[in-house]
């Protein structure tokens, strides 16, 4: 092997696990998503943060088969794919866990878990007269459960005798538990206190320490912080810059987001600014 000194080999950047080029949709005069991007890339958490109005929630309906964009095109592991609806996306291995708490509240947490999805007796009780198999349900709803360290009293308990952050754990459950490619959640902690957001960060951190990437949506800049490994800023209807918390402030994020900073060259790129904008987020304008 000869390498020249000095020029390190271009990196060898891992296939998307979520790919979407040049999302565009309309409604009437509105311009919801025009010409959006976004990369999720294998085992990481990205949140996805923007201002009202940004964007966030059409791309990621766009991402999740609620919404079919007008334009653009989206790769799931380098294949190109037509998400038409949102089971189509779940049939893709893609799960959404919605800020509502979208659970039945009156079913226990195993038909929470097998919503949808009921597993039916052996033979022809399950075939002809449709009996569900609520045993295997329990059983593998405690040991999945139990895999990502959900502490629940009971799962024949209903779900709405829970509290919303154990809620919340059991709609992350149930979506990791389906999920092949990518678990997609919109504003988990929105309806949280500080010990149940907590508890749900940390849920999130586990599923991806099962190498399952995940997509947050949120507004909380400090649980972003502290968990995302890249952070995609939404503006405008597209995606004006992915950023490592690491190398940046959160007033520099925030400035981004609202525009008042502009980041150039991509990924870690330059910070432009005009004076006043870089006096009020304590960043250094850049050259030019
Ligand atoms: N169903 C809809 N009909 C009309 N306008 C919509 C619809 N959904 C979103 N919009 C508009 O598209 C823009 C982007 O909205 P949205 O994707 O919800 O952004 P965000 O989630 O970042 O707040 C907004 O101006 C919003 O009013
Ligand atoms: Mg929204």
């Amino acid at each position: 092997m000869s390498t020249q000194k000095g020029t390190p080999p271009p990196p060898v950047l891992p296939t998307p696990v979520l790919r979407a080029r040049g999302l565009v949709k309309r409604y009437g005069q509105v311009t919801a998503l025009d010409g959006a991007d976004f990369d999720l890339l294998p085992g990481e958490v990205l949140a996805v943060i923007g201002d009202n109005g940004a964007g966030k929630s059409s791309l990621i309906k766009a991402l999740t088969g609620a919404l079919q964009p007008d334009e653009g095109t989206i790769e799931l592991d380098g294949r190109p794919v037509r998400l038409r609806s949102p089971l189509d996306a779940r049939r893709h291995g893609i799960e959404t866990v919605y800020q509502d708490l979208a659970v039945a509240a009156s079913l226990d947490i195993a038909s929470n878990m097998f919503l949808g999805r009921e597993l039916r007796r052996p033979g022809p009780l399950g075939s002809v007269l449709r009996m569900l198999d609520r045993r295997r349900m329990r059983e593998e709803s405690a040991a999945h459960m139990a895999e990502l360290r959900i502490g629940l009293r009971s799962l024949t308990q209903p779900v709405e005798s829970l509290s919303g952050g154990q809620r919340q754990g059991v709609a992350v459950a149930r979506a990791v538990a389906w999920a092949r490619h990518v678990v997609v959640m919109d504003e988990p902690t929105a309806a949280l206190g500080v010990k149940e957001s907590a508890q749900v960060l940390d849920l999130i951190r586990r599923v991806r320490d099962r190498g399952l990437p995940v997509v947050l949506i949120s507004h909380n800049m400090p649980h972003v912080f502290e968990i995302a490994d890249r952070i995609h800023i939404q503006r405008l209807g597209r995606r004006v810059a992915q950023v490592r918390p690491g190398d940046h402030t959160m007033a520099e994020v925030v400035a981004i987001m609202t525009g008042a900073l502009e980041l150039t060259g991509g990924d870690g790129g330059t910070v432009v600014a005009d004076e006043g904008a870089a006096e009020a987020v304590g960043v250094r304008p850049g050259p030019g």
